[in-house]
């Protein structure tokens, strides 16, 4: 494996999934693992994530005594970005230095030697830069291989061990060349073949699973591509006559979705589907509430109680269930830094809301993988594109897009304006250029005129975001007349809608959802 070490950068888990795209498996362990951690996995390089902090700070995040003489011996080669670059500037004997201004954006940058890990990339090129602590002296013993403006030591390396630093950032897209730059450190510097293939990895798995379970498994469902992947992993392990699916209608749904699910589900060969209606359980619990995190924690609250009593039903006509398998990924599992996965803390999600049962194991055969990942998985499963390539879209579902009460009238508006989004996206060609795009109805009317006459109806407000993985995003700069026909359509074919707005917020200070 490629050992990342997380010293709580944005990018962290951005840089694994790089990687994991180059064909090498890279794993994130925090920035104090031990040695025998690290070394359990084998490494055969070890990178050093940015981060918020400064190395000159007393409470700077530094890995531990033994790790650090371990990473400077040159055993494997080691790579600092941004943070870790200058961490390695300063262990090495260096100085780093916070500097008046911020070199942030696109830097050019000329590359100064003829290295091997700027093989193939021009003497000038872009590069990502996001700091303000720089490397101000250079420690003994090592080169510079590339400057930009502002960064006298944008890149350096040791002259006789395979330790590099980059100041900028070769994960982030906006780095022209920054692929080539991390292939080169694993191809050229590490030695190591690209022999990693997410397709075999999960094989791998399902043959695994063959040998170690027996009995029962039960999914719950939700339609997105996250269960309906583990659902079919489960189906290759336990044979259709042991898995059991839990498909619960909240009423909070798109329009068409339920028969839509089932559908996928019988055509890939699901047997025993276990379909609840609480349509009119959700809608009455909802009913009056208007704080977010009080709508969260009812929405999950019931859908558990209607788990359970299904798990009990199920156990009674088919005997014992012994798996319950989730479709948790590897971002769920693997909080980075300490910054990320903060959203969990500022909205409840609802995604790992079973939890335990008595007698139960838990089987998450998903758990090692990103979003990107179980998207080829899925494909190489069977499962149909329109699943595969489909936005993602909140547990709570569209209770989370009416701001305030959740009643049937709202949610039926939101349906069809939800349906007009999609279709527009579809046809147009956008759907698969953006994370989401969704309608949000805001439960706040304005005047209007339709027909000559005076109305008093509701806002929807349109939100389109572009993202990596939801922890950060912008809007997207969607054409006018995309635009236009989206909000022609809604106030025209969507009784109760006189307005449409564009979201203009990005993620920070705004989330994506807007509950
Ligand atoms: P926020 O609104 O926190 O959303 O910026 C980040 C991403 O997570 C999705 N989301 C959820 N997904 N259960 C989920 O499985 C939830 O409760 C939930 N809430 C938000 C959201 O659609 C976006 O992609």
């Amino acid at each position: 494996s490629v050992v990342v070490l997380d010293f709580g950068g944005q990018y962290a888990h951005l840089i694994a999934r790089r990687i994991r795209e180059l064909n090498y498996h890279s794993l994130l362990l925090p920035y104090d693992a031990s040695l025998e951690e690290i070394q359990r996995l084998n490494p055969v390089a070890v990178i050093l994530s940015g981060g918020p902090a400064s190395i000159y700070e007393a409470n700077a995040p530094k890995p531990s005594k033994e790790v650090s003489h371990w990473l400077l011996s040159g055993e494997v080669p080691v790579l600092g970005i941004c943070y870790g670059h200058q961490l390695l500037a300063d262990m090495l004997g260096g100085e780093v230095q916070r500097r008046d201004e911020a070199e942030y954006g696109l830097s050019k940058m000329n590359v100064l030697q003829d290295d091997e890990l700027f093989r193939g990339t021009p003497k000038e090129q872009t590069v990502w830069m996001s700091h303000r602590d720089a490397v101000v002296r250079l420690p003994p013993d090592t080169i510079r291989l590339a400057e930009t403006n502002y960064s006298y030591v944008a890149a350096f390396r040791h002259i006789a061990k395979p330790i590099y630093g980059v100041q900028f950032h070769p994960e982030v897209k906006h780095t022209e060349h920054g692929m080539t730059i991390l292939r080169n450190f694993l191809a050229r510097i590490t030695g190591a073949q690209p022999n990693w293939f997410v397709e075999d990895v999960v094989e791998e798995k399902i043959k695994e699973l063959k040998k170690k379970t027996r009995g029962n498994v039960l999914v719950a469902v939700s339609g997105g591509v996250d269960s309906i992947t583990t659902a079919t992993i489960m189906l290759r392990v336990f044979g259709s006559n042991s898995v059991h699916i839990v498909f619960v209608d909240t009423g909070l749904l798109r329009e068409g979705e339920p028969e839509r699910v089932l559908k996928t589900l019988k055509s890939l060969g699901f047997e025993h589907i276990h379909f609840v209606d609480a349509k009119k359980l959700f809608l009455s619990r909802l009913k009056g509430v208007t704080d977010p995190e009080e709508k969260r924690k009812i929405i999950a609250e019931t859908f558990r109680e209607i788990f359970v009593s299904t798990v009990m039903e199920v156990e009674k006509k088919y005997g014992q269930i012994n798996y319950l398998a989730q479709g948790t990924i590897y971002p769920d599992r693997v909080e980075s830094g300490k910054t990320s996965r903060a959203t969990a803390k500022i909205k409840s999600h609802h995604n790992v809301v079973m939890g335990q049962l008595p007698g139960i194991e838990i089987l998450e055969p998903l758990a090692d993988f990103y979003k990107d990942e179980v998207r080829k998985i899925a494909l190489k499963l069977g499962i149909p594109e329109e699943i595969v390539y489909q936005h993602p879209f909140p547990g709570p579902g569209l209770a989370v897009r009416i701001i305030g009460e959740v009643t049937e009238d709202k949610l039926s508006i939101l349906r069809k304006a939800t349906k007009i989004v999609e279709e527009e996206f579809l046809k147009s060609g956008w759907y698969r250029k953006v994370w989401q795009a969704f309608p949000v109805l805001l439960s706040l009317k304005t005047v209007g005129v339709k027909g000559d006459v005076r109305s008093y109806e509701y806002v929807v407000a349109l939100r389109v975001v572009e993202s990596e993985d939801a922890m950060t995003a912008n809007f997207v700069k969607l054409p006018w007349e995309l635009l236009d026909r989206i909000s022609h359509r809604i106030t025209n074919e969507v009784e109760g809608v006189n307005r449409v707005l564009y979201d203009i917020t990005n993620k920070p200070p705004a989330t994506i959802e807007f509950e």
